[in-house]
């Protein structure tokens, strides 16, 4: 029997039926529900370009699998932004240059909202740096990255 998924993505329940049981929610997000934003990487756990928030709370989602996380809350970057208007988090990636060739930039952007949301106050650079180590930009726009995770806090 084909088992079936339930997700709230991006506060859209979703029910999808998984012929592949081993599934990552990575997989789910890009193949089966068409989010390309959350991009794949390393496949592996290495890179943080696949960052979204389950729960809310940050994660690998090229490491999670899929039905274990049935019921789950899932929020993709595609989730953040009101409309027109840009979540602060985007907007200081912007305003910072965040960013270059911009693959990364949505695993930045969902760990930085998480490194934020788990109550950080007064997030330093040395805590940012160390917060977001997880999430690699091979580009190198680290002091961008560093700057608008720092004025999103502000
Ligand atoms: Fe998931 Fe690299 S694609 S950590």
């Amino acid at each position: 029997m084909t088992p079936t998924l339930n997700l709230t993505i991006n506060g859209v329940p979703q029910q999808i039926a998984l012929d592949d049981p081993r599934a990552t929610l990575l997989d789910v997000l890009r193949e089966r529900i068409g989010l390309t934003g959350t991009k794949k990487g390393c496949d592996r756990g290495q890179c943080g370009a696949c960052t979204v928030l389950i729960d809310g709370r940050r994660m690998n989602s090229c490491l999670a699998l899929a039905l274990s996380h049935d019921g789950a809350e899932i929020t993709t970057v595609e989730g953040l932004a009101d409309g027109d208007q840009l979540h602060p988090v985007q907007a200081a990636f912007i305003a910072h240059d965040g960013f270059q060739c911009g693959y990364c930039t949505p695993g930045q952007i969902m760990s930085a909202v998480g490194l934020i949301a788990e109550g950080e106050a007064g997030l330093d650079p040395e805590r940012v740096r160390e917060g977001m180590s997880g999430n690699l930009c091979r580009c190198a726009a680290y002091a961008g990255i560093t700057e608008a995770v720092l004025d999103a806090t502000r």
